[in-house]
Order: structure tokens, then sequence, then C-alpha cells
């Protein structure tokens, strides 16, 4: 105790550290906070495990156009952990973008933006700009078929502003027209070094402001007495954040990612699509008609950005312009809104599924991007071409088995092997064919 005592003194004439921990852990709460002020620690968690899993990745990625999928292919397949460490990183940004989405909303509601937080809700709104930019850049990086495709589309927005539109496509496709090398470079650079400067000082303006202003309180009821940080609050921080860090865990572990095959620019016929968390704005886009694109691509998001971003000084305490019950039916519409349009994105993917998984082209060159994607590669490798080392190396399989032996051992291996490691198969026919027909041609 004594030799805590000396070691916190001498901390303490050198850094105001220990005193912030301090107020920290006093700072004063009102009470009744409700469970829903636990959403900004979980955040916090979740972006400090994203950082992590996201420098794991950075030591085996290469960002190149001949190099990006391979190096990805290399950290799912070879690595111990490699396929869990890229779902964390892969899920995590759903999981981070849901928890800044009701975190906002749980602010909105509590009208949390009023004075004197309105510095607080402003940095808020910027770091979640910041976070929709990191799963934009993020998604290229596998230069897989589903990340070139949807950062196709995805570029297209981005130059629709009118003026600084041209701008914004040279610098993003390096003044080449489509997305190669320079692209590839660029998205890494932003989503390594820009977004995470930007991100992390202005995540220290938002703590650093919430330290001085204090959590909004509760929509009904005086809001004295007050009550510290800790223990309370801390506690169910720690639940909910705990909680939340097993669920992404659950989902990463059931739920590798998808490889969609290297990005091919030739392939016609592929569907791009966003990731699954940007369905929302995408559905919008889908039901405008042509022509009034621009209205989806710019004018309504920078109009809501605005509304939003106003909405402190334009809604003070005591003005008439947002009434709790008007404000509070609001949230509940765009809740409602987001999800259902996210729900019909979701269910318009699965009905695309069929034609999606329709073997284009040749079935062989077909069946050798099959045997990536449908994940062959964990236990084989062929000859040279690594992959793991589960199951035989299969160079010359077509001369060590009966041609009509394929289709039902790879379909079911179990039933000729009881004991085997290897999966049965889950595509379709039309992929099993291609499949074994590239593998014919291994002699
Ligand atoms: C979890 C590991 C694993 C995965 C994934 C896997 N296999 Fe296998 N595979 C094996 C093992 C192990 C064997 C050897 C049979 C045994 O002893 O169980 C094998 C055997 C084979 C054989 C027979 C090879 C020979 O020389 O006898 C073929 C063909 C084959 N696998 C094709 C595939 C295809 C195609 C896929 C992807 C759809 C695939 N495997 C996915 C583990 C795997």
């Amino acid at each position: 105790m004594k030799l805590w005592k000396a070691v916190l003194t001498w901390t303490k004439t050198r850094s105001d550290a220990p005193d912030k921990v301090q107020a920290f852990l006093e700072k004063r709460l009102p009470r009744n906070v409700s469970w829903l002020h636990t959403l900004g620690a979980l955040l916090l968690f979740y972006i400090i495990l994203q950082t992590l899993t996201g420098i794991l990745m950075g030591l085996y990625y290469s960002p190149s156009p001949d190099q990006a999928h391979e190096s990805i292919r290399y950290i799912d397949t070879q690595l111990r952990f490699g396929s869990f460490v890229h779902s964390l990183h892969h899920h995590g940004a759903a999981f981070i973008l849901i928890t800044a989405f009701f975190h906002l909303m749980r602010s909105f509601f509590l009208a949390a933006y009023r004075a004197p937080r309105e510095l607080l809700w402003l940095s808020g709104l910027g770091l979640f700009l910041l976070l929709t930019l990191f799963a934009f850049t993020g998604q290229l990086l596998p230069f897989d078929q589903h990340g070139y495709w949807a950062t196709e589309v995805g570029i297209r927005i981005a130059s629709a502003p009118p003026v600084l539109g041209p701008y914004i496509h040279e610098f993003l496709t390096g003044g080449y027209g489509d997305i190669g090398a320079t692209t590839i470079s660029r998205f890494m650079i932003l989503h390594v070094a820009v977004l995470p400067l930007l991100f992390f000082g202005l995540t220290a303006l938002h703590l650093s402001l919430l330290q001085k202003v204090g959590s909004a309180g509760p929509l009904q009821g005086s809001p004295e007495p007050y009550h510290p940080f800790f223990p309370k609050q801390l506690l169910k921080d720690l639940l909910v954040t705990t909680l939340g860090v097993l669920l992404l865990f659950l989902v990463a572990w059931i739920f590798p990612p998808i490889d969609s095959g290297p990005a091919d620019p030739g392939a016609s016929g592929f569907v791009p699509r966003p990731e699954w968390y940007f369905f929302a704005h995408y559905e919008i886009l889908r039901m405008l008609p042509s022509g009034w694109q621009l209205l989806g691509t710019f004018i309504l998001p920078t109009a809501a950005g605005a509304a939003l971003a106003l909405l402190p000084f334009l809604d003070r305490k005591g003005s008439k312009l947002l009434p709790g019950k008007l404000r509070v039916t609001l949230g509940i519409l765009t809740i409602l809104g987001v999800t259902g349009l996210t729900t019909t994105g979701l269910i318009e993917e699965s009905r695309e599924k069929p034609q999606k998984n329709a073997i284009i082209g040749d079935p062989v060159t077909a069946g050798k991007k099959l045997f990536h994607t449908k994940r062959c590669t964990k236990c084989h490798s062929i000859g040279t071409e690594k992959g793991g080392d589960k199951g035989p190396n299969l160079a010359r399989v077509a001369r060590r088995i009966r041609s009509d032996y394929f289709k039902p051992w790879i379909r079911k291996p179990q039933s000729f092997k009881a004991d085997t490691e290897m999966p049965n198969f889950d595509g379709s026919e039309e992929e099993l064919d291609a499949i074994v027909r590239y593998l014919k041609t291994l002699k």
C-alpha cells in the first residue's frame, strides 16, 4: 500500500493522468441513465478490436491487383486463426456501424444534441461519416469480385456531386478511369493511415467533450440527484461490452467471410451489390427512376447530413420545432425505415443468388474459381499452387481417380469414408459439375 502511494505521488507530480482517471471514475451521471447509455462503451471496444484485427491482417496483406486476393486467401487458408481474424474484421465493420447507428439514435431520442452538447453531437456525426468511409474503402481491399463490383458502384456514387465529382473520381481511380493498382494503393492508404488519424483525433475530442459536458439525462423526471460513474455504470458498460464482443465472436465463428473469387473486371453478369449494411441507401437508389439518381446519390444524403448538423441550433431547449412526441415518432420511423429497406435488400439478394451462382463462360475456368471460393484450398494444394495440407495434393488427381467417382465423392465424402475430414459439398449440381470438369484436367 505504501509503495502504491509512493508510485502514485511520483506519477502525480509528473503527469495528470491519475487525476484524469479519478475524475472519470467519479464523473457524476444523471440518475436513471439507461442501458442505452452503454452503447458508446461498446462502440469503443468494437473499434479497439477492429484496430487489432486490422493490424494483424495488415501484416500479411499485399495491396496490389496481382497479390491482394492471393494474400487474403493465404490468410484464410494457411494461417492459424487467419480465417477467424479476417472474419472478426469483416463482421466487426457491420457491428460497428449498427452500434454507431443506435448510439446516434439514442442521442436523438434524448435530444442529447441540445446545449451544451452541440459540439459533442457534431463530433459524433463526423465520426459516423468516417466509419462509413472506413467500410467503403475496406471492401475493395480483398480485391474479390464482390468488393470490386461494389466499389465500382461506390465510386460512381462518390463522383456524383456537381463540381467536386470529377476530382473525387480522379483521386479515387488515379486518373485511369477504372479500378487498378492506384485505386488499391489509395484505398489502402485512406483505410490504414488517413482515416485512422482523423478518427482517433476526433474520438479523443468526442471523449474530452463528453468529460466536460457529461451524458444527457433521461427524457422524463428531474435529473437530480446524480451518482458517480464508478461502480454502477462501469459494471453496466462492462456487461454490455462483454456480451456484445461475445456475440461478434459467435457470428465471426459461424459465418466465415465468403470469397467470391479474384476480381475480374471483364466478368459481365456479376450483379454488383454493396455490403448489406448499405442496403437501406442502395434500395432508395434502386427505387428512383433513372434521371433522378443525383437525388439519391447526392442531394438526399447531403440534405440529411445538413439537417442533422443544424439540429442543435434549430431545436433548442424550449423551441417548438420538434416537440418530444414528434421527435420520438421521427426516430422510430427512421429505425423502422432503415430496418425495412435493409430487409428488402436482403430478400432481393437471396432471390438473386441462383443467378449469381450460375456458371458464366467456360466451365473449367469457372470450376477452377469455384475450387477457391468453395474453400477446397483450405485443405488441398494443386501442384505448386499453395493450399492447405489436410488433404492430398490434387496435382495429378485425374490419374488416380476413376472419372465417375469424382462427383459422388465430392458431394458426400462421408458416405465413402466415415471418418474423413472433408466436408460435404454445399453448392449446386452445376457448380459441382464445373469443379469436377476442372479436376479432370489435372493429369
Ligand atoms: C477440411 C478439409 C478438406 C476440404 C475443405 C476439402 N477436402 Fe477434399 N479431401 C480431404 C481429405 C482429408 C481427403 C483424403 C481423403 C481422406 O482420407 O479423408 C480429401 C480427398 C479429396 C479427393 C480425392 C483425392 C485423392 O487423391 O484421393 C478429392 C478429389 C477432393 N478431396 C476434392 C475436394 C474438393 C473439390 C473440395 C472442395 C469442394 C475439397 N476436396 C474440400 C480434405 C478436404
